[in-house]
């Protein structure tokens, strides 16, 4: 039995420590939050004991692993702490916004022997891993374009949440330029940028976008075209399309059922879309999970690891550069920023 401690128990922590303890061969333990009333609604749910200190989790030998869904700003202080007690990390996306604090993470993370896995669950969803898995298996013949469309259903998430994310394209496109480096054959090596305030004024009061295009080129000569919006009213709207010389390969939004009605009013009307990413990437998540503790139960290295999330944020900020100075940025990633 794998014991866990969630370290953050909002939105996602939450989902996570129902998923942790819905599998046969793991189990919550802790749940810390600096909120002691969310902390002790999610221990009553999973059956786990909350913690008034996240000490009370890292000090306690019997915790095998540490899931960290605090918000963005704490995980750098938490994956050092977790990682100087011994505890197996499974961190939730971004790293951190701020690139210099990423890679004094990355340079104190050296001394520890303990496996960071981060959070990029897209990269555990059915439809989109199987996009992934028909183009490394050559079946559109060489990728040359790759076309990510990101989504998000309105109304905009809480002001206190858009304060922390670090921004549209740190804390959404990230997902969007880790599944880019997923699928695409190479490393993407140039970027370009464009976004806009269309959607809702708290964006533009938070000096944020809320509209963005991402175009990307890796050494080969292969294209990735990435489009976001804060805004639908359709529903979660993520899709993936991959094309090569020998074909194309799509991974299409999800419903509830595949029912397809026809009226006087409309015709091929389907159900709506899953509404947010709870629901959307529900098998995602517990795949996710379930990866980390195979790495847990073999000692395999994590498959998706710190330094893809590093190279997700470099790329972030390229594409921040990109609209700030509107041209393309190339991408250094040996250096710790984009040139
Ligand atoms: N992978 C995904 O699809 C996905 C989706 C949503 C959020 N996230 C990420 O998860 C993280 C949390 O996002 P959220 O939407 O659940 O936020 P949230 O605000 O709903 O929850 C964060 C929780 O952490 C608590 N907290 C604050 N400081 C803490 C600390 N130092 N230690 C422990 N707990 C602390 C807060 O009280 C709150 O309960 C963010 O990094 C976000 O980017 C990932």
């Amino acid at each position: 039995m794998h014991r866990f401690g969630i370290l953050g128990t909002g939105r996602i922590g939450q989902m996570h420590a129902g998923l942790v303890a819905q599998q046969p061969d793991a189990t919550v333990s802790w749940c810390y939050d600096v909120d002691p009333v969310r902390a002790a609604a999610t221990a009553e749910m999973v059956g786990a004991r909350p913690a008034e200190h996240v000490d009370d989790v890292l000090a306690d030998d019997s915790v095998d692993a540490v899931l960290i869904a605090s918000p963005t700003n704490t995980h750098v202080e938490l994956i050092l702490r977790s990682a100087a007690a011994g505890k197996p990390i499974l961190c939730e996306k971004p790293i951190d916004v701020d690139l210099a604090k990423v890679e004094q993470c990355r340079l104190a993370l050296a001394i520890y022997d303990v496996p960071v896995q981060l959070g990029f669950n897209r990269r555990f969803d059915p439809s989109h891993r199987g996009v992934h898995d028909a183009v490394r298996a050559g079946q559109i013949g060489a990728l040359e374009l790759l076309i990510i469309t990101s989504r998000d259903p309105g109304p905009p998430p809480p002001r206190a949440i858009l304060e922390a994310c670090g921004g549209l394209f740190r804390d959404t496109t990230i997902h969007d330029f880790d599944m880019a480096r997923f699928v695409l054959e190479d490393e993407p090596v140039e970027v370009y940028a464009m976004a806009s305030n269309l959607v809702d004024p708290v964006f533009a009061a938070l000096n944020d976008v809320d509209t963005a295009v991402v175009v990307m080129r890796t050494a080969s000569g292969a294209l990735c075209h990435i489009n976001n919006s804060r805004r639908t009213n359709y529903g979660y709207d993520q899709r993936v399309e991959a094309f090569g010389a020998d074909g194309l390969v799509r991974s299409n939004n999800l419903r509830r059922s595949e029912v397809t009605r026809y009226d006087a009013g409309a015709t091929a009307a389907r159900e709506p879309l899953l509404h947010f990413f709870i629901e959307r990437y529900r098998d995602a998540y517990e795949a996710e999970i379930r990866d980390f503790i195979d790495c847990l139960r073999t000692g395999r290295p994590p498959s998706v690891t710190f330094e893809d999330g590093r190279r997700a944020l470099i790329l972030a900020e390229a594409a921040l550069q990109s609209v700030r100075e509107n041209r393309a940025v190339t991408i250094q990633y040996d250096a710790a920023v984009a040139a």
